[in-house]
């Protein structure tokens, strides 16, 4: 039997009712602060993270799943390695929302000098090679937003407060989120800092794990993230971001929490939250769901250099995304559920054959007054098609007998009190209609 590969999901039924229930807020809730929606490609030139990731990130050097057409592949088995591929025919699935959007944005010119700022949002599948585990997939969904020529404070604080009011929306009681923030800085107070934190890690090269050497040449911020206990103790002790920040970045941080306190917004600082890609400037943030054990059910924060990165005009940006599958855990693990109820039907039954044709058209016009309708596709007896609609959770039943087409009515019997009226086969879809409301 064929089967899916690992880390990968199907959605249907319930799973994906939620999945479908977790846009329709996003499309209202983003929509009330001015979002649009966008949709880029799932996949995308190499060269396209590698800028905007970041080179020396885990995302870009061990999880993209690359791309090549089957003649490609072929020429690289051959060839041994990829030297002889152009940029546009080294291809990857996205990792991430933000990278493909920016691109977007900027291959579009959405913010030309002066205009007002792009404010977009997306509900889309990610893929990243990461071993498979609870929360943990191969592909998984992401809902984001991106807003970008933004420089105030007040964007980070309103997309801060714009999730937080999304998770309430989805079913999250706030005492059971964890919201982190930080601030990372920016081109004129990061590069010193990142040097206090190279030379703090090889002052300590005698006690910490081999990817943390090597981080401390390559990213040592990321250090801060070292899934070794060790290595974590050690850092404790490491400089902090937010004592290493300039004026300006300093200034925009306290100005974002106060508009978090202004809003009631409750967070945590946590100076060692560094985030997994390397476009970060200024504000990030995550969100966990408190002893849910699944990981960051969300984060995000400031990117004010990666629009630059991807060939672009220096303009701002800020975002976040959230995981579908993380959140839906975290939500069962609450005692609470993202699946919505399945949706309420009408069955049509059919006593013989004779009353195939009257079927067949009270069934269409149910449908053309966009009530959903169910009827017997196989000639089962009256008993099983009554079964079959208690199955589909039909609240009402057509039923057509030989008299009562002659006589231009059907039968409409309620499945939870089992009440049945005659009701004009031309008022059915009105009649039922105004039953369901
Ligand atoms: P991220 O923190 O890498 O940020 O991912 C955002 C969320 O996606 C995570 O908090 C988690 O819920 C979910 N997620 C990530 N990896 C997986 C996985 N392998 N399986 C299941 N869920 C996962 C970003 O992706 C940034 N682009 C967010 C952003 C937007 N920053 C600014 N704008």
């Amino acid at each position: 039997m064929a089967q899916r590969i690992q880390g990968t999901e199907d959605l249907y039924g319930g799973y994906m009712r939620a999945w479908q229930h977790m846009q329709d807020v996003a499309r209202e809730l983003f929509g009330a602060y001015g979002f649009d929606m966008i949709e880029t490609p799932a996949i995308e030139q190499v060269d396209t993270f590698v800028h905007g990731i970041g080179e020396s990130t885990d995302v870009v050097r061990k999880e993209m799943f690359r791309v090549v057409s089957g003649a490609l592949f072929q020429n690289l088995l051959e060839a041994g390695n990829e030297d002889g591929l152009k940029a546009k025919q080294r291809m990857a699935m996205r990792p991430e929302g933000t990278a493909g959007v920016v691109r977007a944005v900027v291959e579009h010119n959405l913010v030309p000098q002066g205009a007002a700022p792009a404010k977009l949002w997306y509900a889309s599948p990610m893929f990243r090679g990461e071993r498979p585990q609870k929360g943990r997939l191969r592909q998984f969904h992401q809902v984001g937003v991106e807003w970008l020529g933004a420089p105030d404070a007040a964007a980070d604080a309103e997309c801060i407060i714009m999730l937080m009011e999304f998770y309430k929306r989805l079913g999250f009681e706030a005492k059971d989120l964890r919201l982190s923030i930080n601030s990372m800085g920016d081109a004129a107070c990061r590069p010193a800092y990142r040097e206090k934190v190279r030379a703090f890690i090889l002052d300590h090269a005698d006690e910490m794990c081999e990817d943390c050497l090597e981080r401390a040449e390559i990213n040592p911020l990321r250090a801060f993230d070292c899934k070794n206990e060790h290595c974590h103790e050690v850092m404790a002790a490491a400089p902090l971001a937010n004592d290493n920040l300039c004026d300006d970045c300093a200034a925009h941080y306290a100005q974002v929490k106060r508009y978090l306190d202004e809003a009631g917004v409750a967070y945590v600082e946590d100076p060692t939250l560094v985030r997994g890609l390397d476009y970060y400037t200024r504000t990030v943030f995550e969100i966990e769901a408190v002893g849910a054990g699944v990981g960051a059910i969300g984060g995000g924060g400031r990117y004010d250099g990666l629009v630059e990165l991807e060939g672009g005009k220096p303009t701002p940006g800020i975002g976040f995304a959230v995981g579908f599958e993380r959140i839906a855990l975290a939500l069962a693990a609450q005692g609470a559920s993202l699946e919505g109820d399945e949706p309420s039907c009408v069955y049509v039954a059919c006593a013989g054959s004779e009353q195939r044709d009257a079927v067949f058209s009270a069934t269409l016009a149910l449908r053309q007054a966009n009530i959903r309708t169910e009827a017997d596709y196989q000639g089962r007896s009256l008993k099983s098609q009554f079964k079959q609609a208690d199955k589909l959770g039909a609240r009402l039943c057509v039923v057509f007998g030989s008299d009562e087409v002659e006589a231009g009515v059907a039968t409409l019997r309620d499945m939870e009190t089992h009440e049945q009226v005659q009701v004009p086969i031309a008022d059915l879809a009105t009649e039922v209609a105004a039953r369901l409301a």
